[in-house]
This record gives structure tokens, sequence and C-alpha cells, in this order.
């Protein structure tokens, strides 16, 4: 199947789209004078440019050009209730009033009260702060390491697990698959200590323990990929993991800094019935608040305080616990658990919603789209909703070989071309849909619906180009 060339359609929703959103181009001629790329975290710097966001309120937010957007982002997908839901901002409002929150760098009972909810949430033994997720998988895998005086690093081609040396492979699909450097700057030594493997592939996992297994420190995996297409691990695959990693004294970390909280009110291994050894939280857990936690077996976690004679430099940062995080994290941990019942079952429901609306809309005009993010025998159905484009249909996506491949799916389609399209119909989009928030409604859905069958038809040329 010959690849879509879309160098006619961009341009012509790129002129569009600054005809659209003026004040946000000048903005963002501005941005590039100040900051790399006019910005500081490289998703967010779309083509042609992004929209400058003022404000934001539950399931939509308002750009500098005075438009009303439907946004599925939500935070880079941590705002489960949508954007600044009351019952954070007027506990933090409060607590600020009352002089509380920007007084760090010491300890309070905050910290233990937010600590009790995350452990008690997630069954694991005990936590510690810091203050991104990128720090919390690095710290996650420092333990790991010291603990088992090993040095491999075992992890999911196409996982994301943050801006750290030891995630920083393996992430993008290119020649070599998933083999590949995904930064300069890294030392040789900490990219030759990472093993990629397979997602939802036991037998393949077997093989690498069988060959690697003595050396392997860690295995970290997402029970659900987010950045790697959105698909859920199988049962079998995450009880694979557990057995592996114990027959072979490795520690198995699960990176829940996205399904964390996203599917109950606590982790995701519990709902599997498999324990990992370590997880990783963040995104969901701090309310919009930068916060990230390594929770877990207190042996593991206990080398790096005084009892285990700080052997891991897990010795925190200036802004670690930061009261207001706390605050805001203590009030959404306890919301959720409050509201599970109603939270839950609705976000499983829009997002299935979602998920069908998304393909039926996309094959009404003529393009096959599958949604990922469908319950699985391990997890219940998601509410976050990738859309991929593979060229050939009857074949699920559930790797990332397959979901990332521009060869299988049409890549730029879903993570480049709708996105701008989206947005000429006021919907903001990231990698084909994204995040249902308890704040969205099946009335956003049918708006969606709606600019899908428009941008669609916007996006014909390219597909009627393709076939001839
Ligand atoms: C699964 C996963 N792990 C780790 C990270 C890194 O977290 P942060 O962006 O807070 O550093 C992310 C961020 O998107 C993530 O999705």
């Amino acid at each position: 199947m010959p690849k879509r060339d879309y160098t006619a359609v961009m341009e012509k929703l790129s002129e569009a789209y600054a005809k659209h959103s003026p004040r946000s181009a000048a903005l963002n001629r501005e941005a590039g004078k100040f900051m790399v790329d006019g910005g500081s975290h490289a998703v967010r710097l779309m083509e042609p440019f992004p929209p400058r966001i003022a404000t934001a309120r539950g399931g939509w937010m308002t750009d500098e050009d005075g438009h009303q957007i439907l946004d599925f982002w939500q935070g880079h997908w941590a705002n489960i209730l949508g954007h600044n839901p009351a019952v954070i901002t007027s506990a933090l409002s409060q607590a600020f009033a009352e002089g509380f929150g920007l007084q760090t760098g010491f300890t309070d009972r905050l910290q233990i009260e937010t600590a009790e909810i995350l452990c008690r949430q997630t069954s694991h033994e005990q936590v510690r702060f810091t203050t991104s997720g990128s720090l919390a998988t690095m710290y996650a895998i420092m333990l790991a390491r010291a603990f088992t005086g090993r040095e491999l690093v075992l992890k999911v081609g196409g996982g994301w697990h943050g801006a750290q040396l030891w995630g920083l492979k393996g992430v993008h699909f290119g020649a070599a698959g998933f083999e590949g450097l995904d930064s300069a700057g890294i030392p040789q030594s900490a990219t030759d200590e990472v093993l990629i493997t397979r997602y939802n592939d036991p037998d393949f996992l077997r093989d690498q323990f069988r060959h690697h297994g003595d050396g392997i420190a860690c295995f970290i995996l997402e029970p659900c990929m987010g950045a790697g297409g959105g698909m859920p691990a199988t049962k079998a695959y995450l009880q694979a993991a557990r057995e592996l990693t114990h027959q072979h004294g490795s520690i198995l970390i699960f990176d829940e800094i996205i399904c964390g909280f996203r599917y109950r009110a606590g982790d995701v291994g519990s709902l599997v019935g498999v324990r990992p050894d370590l997880a990783t939280f963040a995104k969901v857990i701090g309310g919009g608040m930068p916060i990230a936690a390594v929770a877990g077996r207190a042996d593991i976690l206990g080398i790096a305080g005084h009892a285990g004679g700080s052997r891991v430099g897990f010795s925190g940062g200036t802004f670690s616990a930061h009261p207001a995080c706390m605050l805001a994290a203590k009030v959404m941990m306890s919301h959720l658990v409050e509201h599970e019942a109603e939270i839950y079952p609705k976000l499983a429901d829009l997002g299935d919603k979602a998920r069908r609306m998304v393909e039926k809309s996309f094959a009404e005009e003529g393009i096959y789209a599958q949604s990922s993010g469908y319950g699985n025998d391990a997890l219940p159905p998601s509410s976050l909703v990738r859309v991929h484009f593979p060229y050939s249909a009857g074949h699920p996506i559930t790797r990332p070989e397959d979901a990332l491949n521009p060869a299988v799916c049409d890549v730029e389609l879903s993570d480049k071309v709708l996105r701008v399209a989206m947005l000429l119909e006021n919907v903001n989009v990231m990698f084909g849909l994204g995040s249902i928030s308890a704040a969205h409604t099946e009335a956003d859905l049918a708006l969606v619906a709606e600019a899908i069958h428009r941008t669609a038809r916007r996006l014909k040329p390219a597909f009627a180009a393709s076939r001839s």
C-alpha cells in the first residue's frame, strides 16, 4: 500500500488554520525568539503552530483567538476530572488564603496523609515522592539496580518512561524497529544496559529471560501502553512478567504513571492480581499539580533510607513533596476514592462510546480507523482513546510494533494531520482522540462525530491520490 502524501492537504490546512488563529500565530512567532521551537515540551509544539491557551475549565478551553475548544489532551492525560476542577482549585485557594502552600522545605502532617492514601489504595508498603514521572522511573530503576547488584534494564519497545537515561532507548519506531536511541548525549554504557522486548509477547519475553535473566536488574512496563499505542497488556503477559522476574531474581516495575487511578481509585496491578515489586505514579494523582511517586516493597525502597545505608541517592529535590502538590494530590485521591462507583463506570462507558463513534464516523467517510483502549481479560475499557489508521482492515492493533510502524498504520494522519484538521473544528485531539475526562459528556462526543465528518472530507484528496 503506498504511503499517502499529505503535502498538499497540510498546506491547505495550515493556511486555513493561520487565518483561523491569527493571534496564536503571532504569539508563536514571539515564542520562537525566547524558547527553543517556541516552547518547552516537544509534544505540545505541533505543526504549523500550537494554539496558545488562555483559560480552561472542564472539557473545554479558550485560546487567545477566543475559540472555545473541546479538549481531549487534558493535561497530558492527567486531568481525569477535566481542567481546573473546583474540588482542587477551591482547596488550593483556601490553603493559600490561610498561609499554607508555598512554605517548601519542611516535613508536615499532610505528607503523611497523602502517603497513607496512596499506599492504602495501591496496597504498596511504602512510598517516596518526587516531582516528575521521569524522576520516578529513574529512581525506581536505580533502586532495582542497587538492590539486585545487576545492570540490565529490560523495557518494552515503544514504551515511554520519561526523559531519563534508561528511558531514551526504543521509544520511537525507526529503521531498526525499536532498537534505536531516542536522544544524543546519553552515555554509551547506559544504552548498552537497556534491552528491548516486545509487548504482549510472552514467548519472546521468556526467550529474553532465558538468555539474559541472570543479568536483568528490572523489567519496567506499563500495564496499558500510553505513548506506545494505548493497548492494554493481556493477563498472560503480565503473569509471565511476574513469574519470569520472580524466577530470575529481577525486580518487576509497573509504570502506572498513566494508568494509576485512571481505571479505578488505585493501582491497576490489583485489578489484574499481579503485584509488582515497585510501581511509579504521577499524572492523575496530582490533581493537575506536578507530583510523582515511587511505591512498593519496603525492603527495596529502604535502601534509599538510613536503615539501608542510604545506598541509593533518592534523596529528594528542592520541591519534593511540595505542600501545594501534596494538598492537590490528597484532595484528588480522596475525591476519586469517595466517588469511585460513579466516576469510573462513566469513564469506561464514555470511552467505549467514543471509540465506536470515531470508528463509525470515519467509516461513513470511507476511512478505516481502529480505536485502542477496549477492555480485555486484564483491564476494563479505558478512558484513553487512541485512534489508529491501519492500511489494511481486520488486523487488530495490539502491539507498538504495529501501532507506531508507518508501514502498518498511517501515523502521519493520526499524529500530525488530524491535529491541525480537528483544531479547525475547535476540537483538540492527540494521537487520534485522547483522554475522556469526567467532565466530558455524550453531547461532546456528538460534536466530535460531526467534526470528524467535516475533517474527513478535507482529507479526501490525500486518500484519492494514494488510490490513483
Ligand atoms: C508511562 C509514562 N511514564 C513516565 C512518564 C514521564 O512523566 P513526566 O512527564 O512527568 O516526567 C510519562 C509521561 O508522559 C509516561 O506516560
